[in-house]
């Protein structure tokens, strides 16, 4: 009896999902056909389409690859169906440099998502025109050089776990999981910087915090699919039914948390913590300077140039609204920095690790730049750590080989022109740029498949044409955490390779596979050696 009176309401609504989307098949498969006629009707060529799910998708056959494949066959420019949304596939370098930089007026927003939590919506990612400009406005002088400089002592608290749990490894094990140490340590930068947390994620008991991050980036094909397959008035009716497949508890979890401390520190405003979460409080438009003379160093291979930066400036000066951020505000942001700089970095980290390992010589030259530093009695911090050029150029290899983010959006707010094709956009169209396609076209990097530092040294950087590598997207909204990511990684990087060897074992494979991958790059586990540097 009891098991039946607990069984009962979750098989009532199971019924009645099962009959609402019995119902809707017809409709919804005549509604998606409908849809699948549009780039015909506009001229646009592109692949052939699946009922349903469109073609951003090909079971079998991972995203990352598949936008290979038809960058070859379809060209820069044609037409896909995500679900039953058109998107235009763009990856001509010289209209993406349009859409994201000079054209920005018209595409400040990315595709529209329906994040079922009003407060977490309100994040940088997510938000639209007038809002994400007042944010943005806010938060861009906490990621100039003399701010990261300040959360350089948190940082370097979790390279000294990191360093000790790769001792440990270097006595115990012959080779090791990178992903798991790597994402241990930029679980902790971020908790510390973003939540004022210590999560301590190395250690095996995990802390509930610990717990909830991983839970909430677990990849969950059938929930990811979810978020733009299943029509909008559907959710709202498995919502009604209660249905919490769409909710995540751990983030709720995150809200509490977040909330919870910026009344603590409201409470206690004399205490100083250095940290994003301080910062966001005291953040004030237009107290701070946007940009810095010294930031420039540390973006040249992004595209940032003077054109950009005078932009960004301009249009970042005035905004609507007020000029503190709120408290859902801040909370939102948090949780945005956890999810955008926790999987990224720890991806970028395992790739240069697997690279360090194949790449012997590479290696050793890193060393050797390391080494001068510490014989020249420098220690290795921010301000040395960013300066050295090989170290750059080696990451930033690693991120065009292995870029862990796949494509970056946009949404055009008008009807817009794109005179190559002599195709115009309608309002609210939606664009994706597939940045992995890019980066291993050979078109654009010879030899796309070799790992290769040189392409961007100094005396060669500028052979590359500009908007063909997007690592970090471009324009006024690209990556705001992007010297962050660069900063942890320096830091973390140099302090393994001055001590450790990294090599490739027996189960280090050679050569990456690439698994179904989504948002993220993901490839079968990658394991390497270690020892310690006599
Ligand atoms: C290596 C690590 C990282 C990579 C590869 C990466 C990559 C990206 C990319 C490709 C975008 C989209 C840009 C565009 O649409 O033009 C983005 C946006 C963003 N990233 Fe990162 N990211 C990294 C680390 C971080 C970190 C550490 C943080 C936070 C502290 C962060 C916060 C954000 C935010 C808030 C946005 C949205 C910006 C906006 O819309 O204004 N990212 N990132
Ligand atoms: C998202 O959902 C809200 C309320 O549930 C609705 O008002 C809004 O129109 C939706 N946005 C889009 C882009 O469909
Ligand atoms: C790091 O995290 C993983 C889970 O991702 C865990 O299994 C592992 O024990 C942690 N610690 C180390 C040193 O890898
Ligand atoms: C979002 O999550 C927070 C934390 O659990 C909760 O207090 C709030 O009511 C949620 N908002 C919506 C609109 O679901
Ligand atoms: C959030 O906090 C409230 C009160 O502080 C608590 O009742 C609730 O259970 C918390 N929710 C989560 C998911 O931790
Ligand atoms: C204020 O800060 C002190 C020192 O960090 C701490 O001991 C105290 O609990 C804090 N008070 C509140 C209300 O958070
Ligand atoms: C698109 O956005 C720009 C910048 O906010 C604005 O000036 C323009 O009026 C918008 N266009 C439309 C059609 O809404
Ligand atoms: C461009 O397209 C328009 C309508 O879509 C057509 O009338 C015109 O002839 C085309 N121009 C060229 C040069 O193909």
């Amino acid at each position: 009896m009891s098991i039946f009176s607990t069984l009962w309401p979750s098989v009532g609504i199971l019924g009645s999902i099962g009959l609402s989307i019995l119902i809707m098949i017809p409709f919804v498969y005549f509604y998606s056909q409908y849809k699948f006629n549009y780039w015909k009707r506009k001229g646009v060529k592109g692949p052939p389409t699946l009922p349903f799910i469109g073609n951003f998708l090909i079971p079998g056959r991972p995203i990352p690859l598949m936008q290979m494949d038809h960058l070859r066959e379809y060209g820069k420019f044609f037409g896909m169906y995500q679900g039953r949304r058109p998107i235009l596939s763009i990856s001509d370098p010289a209209i993406i440099k349009r859409i994201l930089v000079k054209d920005f007026n018209k595409f400040h927003n990315r595709m529209p998502t329906n994040d079922s939590n009003i407060t977490a919506s309100q994040n940088l990612v997510s938000a639209r025109y007038d809002k994400w400009k007042r944010i943005r406005s806010i938060l861009t002088p906490m990621f100039t050089t003399s701010k990261l400089r300040k959360m350089e002592g948190l940082m370097v608290q979790c390279v000294d776990s990191l360093y000790d749990v790769m001792g440990r490894l270097a006595k115990t094990e012959s080779s090791f999981l990178v992903h798991n140490v790597m994402g241990n340590f930029t679980m902790d930068v971020i908790s510390k910087c973003a939540f004022a947390t210590d999560t301590n994620a190395h250690d095996e008991n995990e802390n509930t915090f610990v717990r909830n991050a991983r839970k909430l980036f677990e990849f969950n094909f059938i929930r990811a699919l979810g978020r733009f397959l299943v029509p909008i008035w559907m959710k709202n009716i498995l919502k009604a039914f209660h249905v919490k497949y769409f909710l995540t508890p751990e983030l709720d979890f995150f809200i509490n948390i977040s909330f919870e401390l910026i009344k603590q520190r409201k409470q206690n405003s004399t205490v100083k913590y250095n940290d994003m979460l301080e910062l966001m409080i005291k953040a004030k438009h237009g107290n701070d300077q946007l940009m810095e003379e010294e930031d420039r160093f540390d973006s040249h291979h992004v595209n940032v140039g003077n054109e950009e930066q005078q932009q960004e400036q301009k249009l970042l000066s005035e905004i609507i609204g007020s000029k503190y951020l709120s408290e859902e505000e801040i909370v939102a942001q948090s949780v945005i920095f956890f999810a955008a700089g926790y999987e990224t970095t720890a991806s970028t980290l395992t790739f240069a690790l697997y690279e360090l390992a194949m790449n012997p010589d590479m290696q050793n030259r890193l060393y050797d730049e390391v080494m001068a530093v510490v014989n020249n009695g420098d220690p290795l911090d921010y301000d040395h750590v960013m300066k050295l050029s090989y170290l750059d150029a080696f990451i930033a290899e690693t991120l065009r080989l292995h870029s862990p983010v796949l494509m970056l959006n946009r949404q055009v707010n008008d009807t817009y022109h794109i005179p190559e094709y002599n195709y115009t956009m309608e309002k609210d169209e939606c664009v994706i740029i597939p940045i992995y396609a890019i980066h291993h076209n050979p078109e654009f990097h010879p030899d796309p498949e070799r790992f290769d530092p040189e392409r961007f040294m100094p005396e060669n950087r500028d052979k590359m044409i500009p908007y063909s590598y997007l690592p970090f997207g471009g324009g006024p909204r690209n990556c705001i955490g992007m010297r962050f990511a660069m900063s942890e990684a320096k830091l973390g990087l140099t302090r393994l390779i001055k001590d450790f060897i990294f090599f490739k074992s027996p189960k280090t494979c050679d050569e990456l596979k690439i698994k179904s991958s989504f948002v993220l790059l993901k490839t079968t586990p990658i394991l390497v050696g270690v020892k310690r540097r006599n």
